[in-house]
This record gives structure tokens, sequence and C-alpha cells, in this order.
């Protein structure tokens, strides 16, 4: 595909950068320092060539005609399937639901899996940490089915504390474990492994929300031992409004629809509707086909880089910006140490509201997250309504956070703090 580098253990993310058009302008007069790859990345030419291209000449509804562009477009939107597939070592094509979005994916499975598996005596296991994303949906229907919704607490590195399970499992029949694979506030990365097993002891089934994993490190479902995965194309290079959910075959199998209409279906009668057979009973009417098609591209496009070169990377930048950062009087950075973090660092400048950091840093032309990220109940652990992030991908530079500490030293000076 032709991306700026080749494929190597360590990656050149200046080189890189000239892929993505984004960075070939000034923000507020200055070179854009974008550190807010968490909450969604920028896209490269190639992801956003192919998608035009396939506008262009391979656009149709999928599944449906018989013409020549049609047969294209769905040869494009399946083989998008294909790659998904292989992305997260998954053993079948059928296994791959395209989704909107994590977000969907997550509630898919809140739905069709947890209303007609859970009942009063149940337990659905969350943690402290997690994104509205995996929390929301399983407090929603864990309240709609009358289970119990248990969470995991942290401990004050941000990290899951797995002696509450044992109390957990006394609250009843633990049949679900719904767990990030990595924090998007703290950037923790989480022992899913263990918490699969865990929940395979108890005869649960363990949901892995992998948004702001699947874009940074290798995944393969089978040696993690989940059941379900989630995770947002955005995230990883590729168009918003478009994402994925793995999920083993059988329990799809046995799964009810969650949206309904066209295509779900295998034959409609006045008196009653068979379902289509996997994955295409979990994708009712028209989907997102180009975006489909665009998650596939920066699929592999973020492939060709290395997802171990991006993590080593990834890891780099935070050790450096955790370094530079612990040195700046005032203060408070929440999360792990490095070397058990991914690339996200959250902090608090001690007398200034996030929003007032992240205005003067978007002065100097530094882009960065402020707020709860989706993660009120951590807020709420953490003693804090919000936080100022910074994260970083494949194009992330060590000028990047250098612009950081000065832009944070500018807040200070600003704020008399
Ligand atoms: C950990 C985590 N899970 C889920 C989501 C939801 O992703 P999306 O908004 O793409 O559905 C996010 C987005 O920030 C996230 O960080």
């Amino acid at each position: 595909m032709g991306v700026a580098v080749t494929p190597a253990t360590t990656l050149d993310a200046q080189k890189l950068r000239a892929d993505f058009p984004v960075f070939d302008e000034l923000v507020n007069g200055k070179p854009f320092a974008y550190l807010d790859s968490a909450s969604s990345t920028q896209k490269p030419r190639q992801v956003l060539d192919a998608m035009r291209e396939f506008y262009e000449h391979s656009y149709a509804n999928v599944h449906r005609g018989v013409y020549a562009l049609a047969e294209r477009a769905t040869a494009g939107y399946e083989g998008a399937r294909e790659k998904v597939r292989a992305f997260v070592n998954a053993p079948s094509n059928r296994e791959i639901v395209f989704t909107r979005s994590a977000t969907e994916a997550l509630n898919l499975v809140a739905y069709a899996w947890g209303l007609d598996n859970l009942g009063p005596g149940d337990v659905v296991v969350i943690t402290e940490l997690e994104h509205h994303s995996n929390f929301v949906p399983w407090q929603f229907i864990a309240k709609r089915t009358g289970a119990t919704f248990a969470h995991i607490p942290i401990d004050d590195f941000g990290e899951l504390q797995l002696d509450a399970l044992d109390d957990i499992e006394k609250l009843g029949n633990v049949k679900v474990v719904a767990n990030n694979l990595v924090s998007n506030s703290l950037g923790t990365i989480n022992p899913v492994e263990k918490l699969a097993a865990w929940a395979h002891e108890h005869g649960a089934i363990m949901v892995v929300d992998a948004a702001q994993a699947a874009p940074h490190r290798p995944i393969d479902v089978q040696a993690l031992g989940c059941d379900f995965l989630a995770f947002s194309s955005h995230k990883l290079c590729g168009p918003s409004g478009s994402g994925a959910l793995w999920g083993r075959r059988e329990l799809l199998e046995a799964m009810s629809p969650f949206n309904l209409g066209g295509e779900m279906i295998r034959s409609v009668r006045l008196d009653a509707t068979s379902w289509n057979e996997l994955p295409y009973k979990f994708e009712a009417g028209t989907p997102a086909i180009a975006e489909a098609y665009g998650m596939g591209v920066a699929i592999d496009y973020i492939t060709e880089v290395g997802l171990d070169a991006i993590a080593e990377h990834e890891h780099e930048l935070t050790a450096y910006a955790l370094d530079l950062l612990g040195e700046i009087p005032g203060m408070r950075l929440f999360g792990p140490p490095a070397e058990r973090r991914a690339g996200i660092v959250s902090f608090e400048v001690e007398g200034v509201h996030p929003h007032d950091v992240a205005q003067i840093l978007d002065w100097e032309g530094i882009a960065v997250r402020a707020g709860h990220h989706c993660t009120q109940p951590l807020m709420t652990r953490l003693g804090v309504a919000a936080t100022t992030r910074a994260s970083f991908y494949l194009y992330s530079l060590p000028e990047d956070v250098d612009r950081l500490v000065a832009g944070i030293r500018k807040v200070k000076d600003t704020f008399g703090v």
C-alpha cells in the first residue's frame, strides 16, 4: 500500500506524518501537536484516497444486486470483514459483525445476549474504570433483568484490585465480566486474560472493550480467551461510523437479533419471521458500506506500520511524558507507571480547571482533551470532576511532548500557580 516507512519493530513518526494531510496545516499559527488520538485519530491519505475511489468506482448497495458494481461493492465490504478477522485472529469471518462503533457493538451484546440470559440472582461484573459504553448498557440491562450489578474497584495507581473478586463471587451467579483492555482515561493495561479465565471458571462470559487497545497493540481474541470483543474504526485511522464486534460463534448463533429489518431475515411471513445466517442476522438494513471498506484499508495501514512498533513508540513517548510532567511542581499525574500503561497520560494542574488548561494549550497549537472522558465513576474515585488527557499515536513526536510541557508551564504562569 506504500506507507511512508516499511514495517519494522520501530517506526519513524516524522516520516509517517507525511501520510496525514492534517499535519501540513498550522493550527492557531503553530505546527499541530495532536494529542487527542484516544478520542479519535487523524486519517492518512491511503484511507482517504481508497474511500474516494471506492465511492467513485465501486459503490452500490451490498448483498442485493447482481450487476457488476454491486458485486464489486460486496467484494470490498466482505473483503474488509476478512481483514477484521485476521486483525483480531478470529477463527471465522462469520464471527465478525460490522457495527457503527464500539458503543453499538457493546450495546448489541448487552441487549441481545443480556436480555435473554440474565435474571435475578445473576451477577454482571464491570470495573470502576469502564468507559460509559461498557458500563451504562450493562447497568441498564442488569436493572431491566433484575441481575446484580457489581464492579471491580481500582487501587491508587488506577489498576484493578482483583482481590475483590472473592467478594463479588459471593453475590450470586456470575454471568458476565465486561472490561476494557486499555483504559481510555488512565491508559491502564488491564489483565483481561486473567479475568477471562476467572469468568469461565464461574460459567460466565467475558466481554472485552478493545476500543483503546486494537489501534495500538496486537489483538488475538483466541489468546485473550474472551467471548466478545469490540472496537471502532475511527480510533485506528479509519472513518467514523464503522466498528466491529467479534463474538464466539455458538454464542452469536444462540442470540436473538439486536436490530430488525431488511437483510437480517431468512424469510418473512405474516405469521412469523426467521433470521439470516451469521453475521447478517446482526446487520439489519443498509450498512456503512464505504466506511467498513475504509476500516479495512485503515487496518492494512496500521498493520503495515506494525502493531508492535506502534505499541513501542507510544510506550517511549509515555515514559518521556511522565518523566517531564512529573518534574513540574503542582502536577498530579493519574494512572500506573509507564511500563504498565498504554499511550495515555491524564493529569491535573493544581489550581487550574482542565478546560482552561486545554484552552491555553489550543492557543499553542496543542490539542488535548479535558473532561470526564466518559468515565464518571472513575472520576468520582479519583476525586476530580475532570482531568486533562494527552494521548499518543503512530504520528506523535517527542517534540509534541516537549511542546505540551512548555504549554503547561505557560498555563501555570498565566494562572500564577
Ligand atoms: C475504552 C472505550 N470504550 C468505548 C469507547 C466508545 O467508542 P465509540 O465512541 O467509537 O463507540 C471509547 C471511546 O472513547 C473508549 O475509549
